[in-house]
């Protein structure tokens, strides 16, 4: 039995105290420990956001230098995981395959301790460190292709890229992918933030954290929408105001949702979408635009039209598919890319979380019948 109401979806119940990350979403102002993002995108790396994230404040030059190395250090991946990668099915998605491999982690990487300081900070590293390399391994095997190894003199945004196909992105593309990453990092009470609070909660090891959060995240109404909104744009295929507008109307008229528009927090444009649309146009300008650019443009006009009153406007995954798609990643890499991001802040949340540690256990609404008279098995 509880007192209190029951809220679907937990929407807006605090689950946690925490200083990771501020949101306001009748303004659309997002910061994380403090500093907005849109000063964060413009100056730092995503090695500093997650130093800031993890740590909560911001490194100086000689800390992002030592933090920088250690994750370089640890980018490598054991030629056994790489052996497990191998045994996947190659039609398997990325998501999943990442998920397995981080669980294969806690096994290779006993994690049974994670109440000690310095263990934490060491696996936090390792597990931020080696995301890029699964996704990139796991991306050259499904092809048939050897994994690439990891370069230490490349950052980790160019690293990623790097270890997809071989060629050092130009320093644009490195640019735009770093900041896409920066914008990822972290998002407050998002579903698999909560998921890894919860598994955290139990003193569960960091990997099997990171892959229930992973899992969470692959759904299409959290992480899995960016590819679904390329797909989406695609099939539009066209930019005329009536076709768009026609196409939308009956996608609402159905109650399908219209992916890459929404959130449970924001009732105005998404903020890490205002910063993803600029980052497109100037990629257009360098590398030439795409035709799908125009068709999401005029999405975004009819949709503010047609439900913007609702407080439905553009959230982050809907330029940046558009911008991924132009850095020639391929669309099922979309979601694991997020998940490289997101780690930092799953791992912020467990540090804090593991501060002031207590299990998650809410209550439930009882809606079944009670004491009822059983039957044998023979007589029903
Ligand atoms: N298209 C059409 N209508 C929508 C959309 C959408 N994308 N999002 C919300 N609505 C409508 C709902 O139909 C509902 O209308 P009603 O009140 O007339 O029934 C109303 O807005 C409220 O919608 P909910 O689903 O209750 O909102 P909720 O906060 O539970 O869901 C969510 C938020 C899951 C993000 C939702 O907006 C959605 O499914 N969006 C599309 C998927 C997407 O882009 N996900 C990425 C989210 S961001 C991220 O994870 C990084």
């Amino acid at each position: 039995m509880t007192d209190y109401p029951y809220v679907p979806g937990l929407a807006g119940v605090p689950a946690a105290r925490t200083s990771v990350c501020y949101l306001d979403g009748n303004i659309g102002k997002l910061q994380y420990r403090g500093y907005p993002i849109e000063v964060l995108a413009e100056h730092c790396t995503f090695e500093e956001v997650t130093y800031l994230l993890l740590f909560g404040k911001l490194p100086t030059r000689n800390e992002l230098a030592a933090f920088d190395a250690e994750l370089k250090s640890e980018r490598r991946l054991k030629f056994r995981i790489i052996d497990v990668l191998k045994q996947l099915p190659e039609s398997g998605h990325p998501m999943d395959a990442l998920t397995a491999a981080v669980a294969t982690m806690g096994m290779f990487y006993p994690g049974d301790h994670v109440e000690d300081a310095e263990f934490r900070r060491l696996t936090v590293v390792r597990i931020i460190a080696k995301l890029p390399t699964i996704v990139a391994a796991w991306h050259r095997i499904r092809r048939g292709d050897d994994p690439i190894k990891p370069r230490e003199d490349l950052g980790h945004a160019a690293n990623f890229l790097y270890m997809l196909d071989g060629r050092v992105p130009s320093k644009t593309a490195e640019r735009v992918f770093d900041v896409g990453l920066i914008l990822h990092a972290e998002h407050s009470m998002n579903a698999s933030t909560f998921s890894a609070r919860v598994t955290g909660s139990t003193l569960a090891d960091p990997y099997a954290v990171v892959a229930s959060a992973v899992g969470t995240l692959a759904g299409p109404l959290h992480g899995g929408a960016n590819e679904r909104v390329l797909s989406m744009l695609q099939t539009i295929g066209e930019s005329s105001p009536a076709a768009v507008r026609h196409w939308a109307e009956d996608r609402l008229a159905r109650k399908d949702k219209i992916m890459g528009f929404g959130h449970r927090e924001y009732k105005v444009k998404d903020p890490r979408a205002v910063i993803l649309q600029r980052l497109a146009v100037q990629l257009f300008d360098e590398m030439g635009a795409t035709p799908i650019y125009d068709t999401a443009v005029e999405l975004e006009r009819q949709m503010a039209d047609l439900v913007g009153k609702k407080g439905i406007y553009p959230n982050v995954d809907f330029y940046s598919g558009i911008v991924y798609e132009r850095l020639g990643i391929p669309i099922e890499l979309f979601t694991p890319i997020f998940a490289i991001a997101r780690v930092s802040g799953w791992l912020a949340h467990l540090l804090e979380q593991l501060q002031d540690n207590r299990i998650f256990r809410p209550n439930q609404i009882w809606t079944g019948q009670v004491d009822r008279e059983f039957t044998p098995i023979d007589e029903r």
